[in-house]
């Protein structure tokens, strides 16, 4: 009996002293050094996205970008020394499964700082979660407008529409001087292809061209036939879609099977591989906004690039490429915050605002190039490019072609 009591009092010490943050056992909160399976203290990094649900075609992809980056930092001895370990919560399609993941890798996971939501649409109501925790987001594919402006605590590595999305419609008039008429499609219940498409219609009317229908739908909808037809009846001589991948991708087929023949611009929710499976031959020649090149020349992107292609056996594309970054960036933060205070002497609170307040100061080497933050949490980003969907002549393979 007293062995046994002497065995657990001695476990206890010890799992005290590997869990929590602070010196004194007891009196604080548990902390991200929890162990791990091989036994060594590691701190959590907390990735919401969506793995499950039509959000998963995107989802996936930040998936694939956050393990290359947990496996390239530990590669470089993690938070000087100390592993980070990413723990996942799937935020499926919607904002309560959002709401759910944070609040488990908050209160549960215990994480530093989290990287996700998917969409604008499970930012506005999960970031808020996060902000009056003081837990530090940073967000890989939030495009909307005003998502940083959520609170202290949310950033993005996703460059809003308002930069993005007008590069494509300046590609699309470089293609076709000649395109006057504009029709454009919105998914009405989404924020972010709302935010999107606010810029599109802007920028449609700023270059003196012809708004001549907006079209509207749903992220759930199948069958487009209608808006299509009355689109098509108008004659334009460019489509814009603001919608997210299986929607988009059905719409274009659509188009297409009904005549429409001239050029398409996919937004952002486009901006995926997983939609050539759904629009097959018929997603060739989409015009595409990037906020990320594979080609973009620096160390971190070279090696970054590799991994992926070595992994995945096609180019990078940009939701791997921010969701990478979404992590160096709470990783390089982590090591300068380190270096003047270990981290190992702050409490939880402590440390995620400490982190924070870092975090958005940093100037960052990343694959999206150089960026930085403003005080709010924007990113600032000075390079955005252009692709164009080019399919095979099977009409099943096809890749993002740079166009500038
Ligand atoms: N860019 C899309 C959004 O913000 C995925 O929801």
């Amino acid at each position: 009996m007293r062995n046994s009591l002497k065995k657990l009092f001695g476990y206890a010490i010890a799992t005290c002293m590997s869990c929590l943050f602070v010196v004194a056992c007891g009196q604080t909160s548990p902390n991200p050094n929890s162990n791990n399976s091989s036994g060594s203290s590691t701190i959590s990094i907390g990735i919401a996205v969506a793995q499950t649900s039509n959000v998963a075609l995107l989802g996936q992809e930040e998936v694939t970008g956050a393990k290359i980056a947990e496996a390239y930092f530990n590669k470089q001895g993690g938070i000087n020394g100390t592993p980070i370990r990413l723990v996942f919560q799937d935020t499926a399609g919607d904002e309560q499964g959002a709401i759910n993941a944070f609040n488990t890798l908050i209160s549960q996971d215990k994480v530093v700082g989290i990287v996700g939501p998917t969409l604008s649409q499970q930012a506005f109501s999960a970031d808020p979660i996060a902000e009056r925790a003081g837990v530090p987001v940073i967000a890989p594919s939030n495009t909307a407008k005003g998502i940083p402006q959520l609170g202290k605590y949310i950033s993005r590595v996703s460059a809003p529409v308002a930069v993005v999305a007008p590069n494509a419609i300046a590609a699309a008039l470089k293609i076709n001087p000649q395109i006057k008429k504009v029709a454009v499609f919105f998914a009405q219940n989404d924020a972010f292809s709302k935010s999107e498409t606010g810029t599109f219609q802007e920028t449609v009317k700023q270059k003196g061209l012809e708004l001549a229908t907006v079209q509207t739908f749903q992220t759930t909808d199948t069958d487009f036939q209608s808006q299509v037809t009355n689109a098509i009846n108008i004659k334009p001589d460019l489509i814009i879609i603001s919608g997210l991948s299986a929607d988009g991708g059905n719409l274009v087929k659509q188009l297409r099977e009904l005549g429409y023949k001239g050029l398409i611009i996919g937004g952002n929710g486009l901006n995926t591989s997983n939609i050539l499976p759904v629009c097959k031959a018929l997603c060739d020649g989409i015009i595409i906004a990037q906020a990320y090149s594979p080609e973009l020349k620096n160390e971190v992107n070279t090696a970054f690039r590799q991994l992926y292609t070595e992994q995945n056996k096609k180019e990078p594309p940009q939701f791997s490429a921010q969701t990478f970054t979404g992590v160096q960036v709470f990783v390089e933060a982590l090591r300068t915050l380190d270096k003047t205070t270990k981290l190992s002497t702050l409490a939880l609170p402590q440390l995620r605002t400490q982190l924070n307040d870092t975090l958005l100061v940093g100037k960052y080497q990343t694959p999206l190039g150089d960026i930085s933050f403003t005080p709010e949490g924007e990113i600032v980003q000075a390079q955005f490019f252009v692709a164009q969907i080019k399919m095979e002549a099977d009409g099943n393979s096809g890749k993002f072609t740079f166009i500038q």
